[in-house]
């Protein structure tokens, strides 16, 4: 790889080379669809396919049939609204209160925002305290309450559990969305705990590869009718609309939400990546060694606290567009901007920031070697 001190985890985690080995092992010599043949190798496929999820859902403490291939958490977010809004059987969530808070990112939020036009949902905001966390006391009562349990901007850890409960003694019958994708890296993820009816997280962010994502459905069959239509999803048609005498019966969760071929490779990939994971997270020392000397800098205002999963911060007389240009012709990758998480960043009073975050390659030469890049930079 080229010689940058690449500290952009939160984006994008680098790939293990033991889940680069089994995806190519899985290219050159196992490949066939999944879901579809009866000969020998498609047989194995389907079993590599079903021992990928059984791995997938011990990760999380959850059943098989709960786990859903998605392309990652944005889709994972756009499907639990077409899902719990199941225009197929006439459910829907109309004139509900969605809450949804300023932590979320873009993807999280911005689907469920969207309910307040089409569907003329009232979108209410969960109370957040003086350090930005999601607070339980004075929670609104919320029909669907959405829950970042993580902010790819601040990297604290939220109380989902406890945030769950609370929501439901003010109703029980609260949908609760989980948005696990920074959460999952740092932490162990018990939905069972959480006790919340979806979850999504990114495969990429982990160490696996891109296009992958889990969606966790605490009760698959609660949820009548599927969001996507196509192959592996139908145990049955009978007639047709031509006919007007159309219907169907879907299989069972969790093919039912799993239309269409699989991005194989990718699954395949993701055990590994979680065996990586669970022996490798994130050290975090090095976000306090960052913290501790970029801290020391006048010209520099951190917004994470110190025992953050990520430094986020800005320089207040210098574009952080600029900054980010500048540290990356020194060869330092981070992220600048607003961080698809705009409304913590209103919260915050500032356009954008720039974030540090890390991964099992970066080591505590490469945090010094990027405090120096970044001094130079703004010196
Ligand atoms: C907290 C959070 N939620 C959701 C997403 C979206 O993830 P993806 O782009 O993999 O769908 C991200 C990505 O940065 C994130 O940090």
């Amino acid at each position: 790889m080229d010689n940058v001190l690449y500290f952009d985890a939160a984006a994008s985690a680098l790939k293990p080379e033991t889940v680069i080995r089994a995806e190519v092992d899985f290219l050159q010599n196992a490949y066939a669809n999944a879901g579809r043949g009866i000969c020998p190798r498609a047989a194995v496929v389907d079993d590599m396919i079903a021992r990928a999820r059984g791995d997938v859902a011990r990760f999380i403490n959850a059943r098989p049939d709960q786990i859903v291939f998605t392309s990652g958490t944005t889709d994972g977010m756009n499907r639990i609204v077409n899902i719990i809004n199941d225009r197929v059987c006439g459910a829907g969530i109309k004139n509900k209160t969605v809450m949804v808070s300023d932590l979320d990112h873009h993807s999280a939020r911005l689907p469920f925002e969207l309910l307040y036009d089409s569907d003329s949902c009232k979108i209410v905001l969960c109370p957040m305290d003086k350090e930005y966390n999601l607070v339980c006391s004075d929670l609104p009562r919320a029909d669907v309450f959405v829950i970042t349990a993580m902010s790819n901007v601040m990297g604290c850890a939220q109380d989902v559990a406890g945030l769950v409960a609370t929501a439901r003694k003010k109703n029980p019958d609260v949908i609760t969305v989980v948005d696990a994708a920074q959460y999952v890296v740092h932490n162990e993820i018990d939905v069972q705990k959480w006790d919340c009816d979806f979850m999504c997280f990114s495969a990429h962010k982990i160490g696996a590869d891109t296009g992958l994502g889990i969606m966790y459905i605490k009760n698959p069959e609660r949820w009548i009718s599927p969001d996507k239509f196509g192959g592996g999803m139908i145990a049955k048609i009978t007639g047709s609309a031509v006919e007007h005498n159309v219907a169907f019966q879907w299989e069972n969760a969790p093919a039912k939400f799993e239309a269409g071929t699989l991005p194989l490779t990718q699954i395949i990939g993701l055990p590994v990546a979680i065996d990586y994971l669970s022996a490798n997270r994130p050290n975090l020392d090095l976000i306090k060694y960052l913290y501790d000397r970029l801290s020391k800098n006048p010209r520099i205002r951190i917004i994470t606290p110190r025992d953050s999963a990520l430094l986020t911060f800005y320089i207040p007389d210098m574009h952080v567009l600029d900054f980010g240009a500048l540290v990356g012709a020194r060869g330092l990758c981070l992220r600048v901007g607003n961080m698809c998480a705009s409304w913590i960043h209103k919260a915050l009073g500032i356009d954008g920031t720039a974030r540090l975050s890390v991964g099992w390659w970066n080591s505590i030469d490469d945090a010094s070697r990027a405090c120096d890049i970044i001094e130079d930079v703004i010196k």
